[in-house]
């Protein structure tokens, strides 16, 4: 990874830090990106900010910086969720899950009343394109990926947190709310990366001449 682009992930993640307030309850993703913003949220010395990790790696960085991570059963709403994302549409649309954490990072960004992604503009595309991360459960998995048609499943995860398997849908997304749906109705597809673009509120785009922030809802 060039120190350019880990630069311009840094300039987006310490954009949205700035977003985190005293007293907020705040959800944190998991990847490179979220790894630039944790330090930027624990430089600010905030008070009574609480914090739900999407990921085993995440919670350990948090902790490291003096964060307290609470498992996420005791809180019903998060004020605000920040997030990489592997591809960001003009909609607003994602495909996510590059790291395997989708699922998690999906229930978090849908308790939360804001959900902001961090990114650098190579993430920006016109149109989404596969591979699509899938989380599936181990039971009946052969029938599911014969359902799911081409796809693969990720060598080198392991079980996911929730004890289920990391593949990817290969192919093309066409419509992602149609493909979105498709995906929602199989029964051993416990979660999937394509996200609704109504779900981001913002974005902050790292680019060469400064950080964009886009405002979509
Ligand atoms: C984790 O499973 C993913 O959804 C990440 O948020 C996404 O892949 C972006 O990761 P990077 O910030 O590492 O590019």
């Amino acid at each position: 990874m060039s120190d350019d682009r880990e630069a311009l992930k840094r300039a987006a993640a310490e954009a949205a830090a700035q977003l985190v307030q005293d007293g907020m309850a705040v959800g944190l993703g998991t990847g490179s990106t979220v790894r630039h913003l944790l330090p930027a949220i624990a430089a600010r010395e905030l008070h009574a900010v609480r914090y739900v990790a999407t990921s085993p790696a995440t919670a350990e960085q948090a902790v490291g910086l003096g964060m307290a991570i609470e498992p996420f059963d005791a809180l019903r709403r998060l004020d605000l969720a920040i997030d990489g994302a592997d591809q960001l549409a003009p909609d607003g649309w994602l495909i996510k899950g590059g790291g395997g954490a989708q699922v998690r990072e999906k229930v978090v960004a849908v308790a939360a009343d804001r959900f902001v992604v961090i990114a650098d503009a190579t993430k920006v595309v016109d149109a989404l394109a596969g591979p699509v991360p899938v989380e599936l459960l181990a039971f009946g998995l052969s029938a599911t990926l014969a359902q799911l048609g081409s796809v693969q499943l990720r060598a080198d995860a392991g079980p996911s947190p929730d004890g289920n398997v990391i593949a990817d849908r290969l192919g093309p997304v066409g419509d992602p709310a149609a493909l979105a749906a498709q995906l929602d109705a199989l029964p051993g597809v416990v979660g999937h990366g394509l996200f609704d673009g109504a779900l981001v509120t913002e974005a902050f785009v790292g680019r060469p001449d400064g950080v964009e922030h886009r405002v979509l809802r």
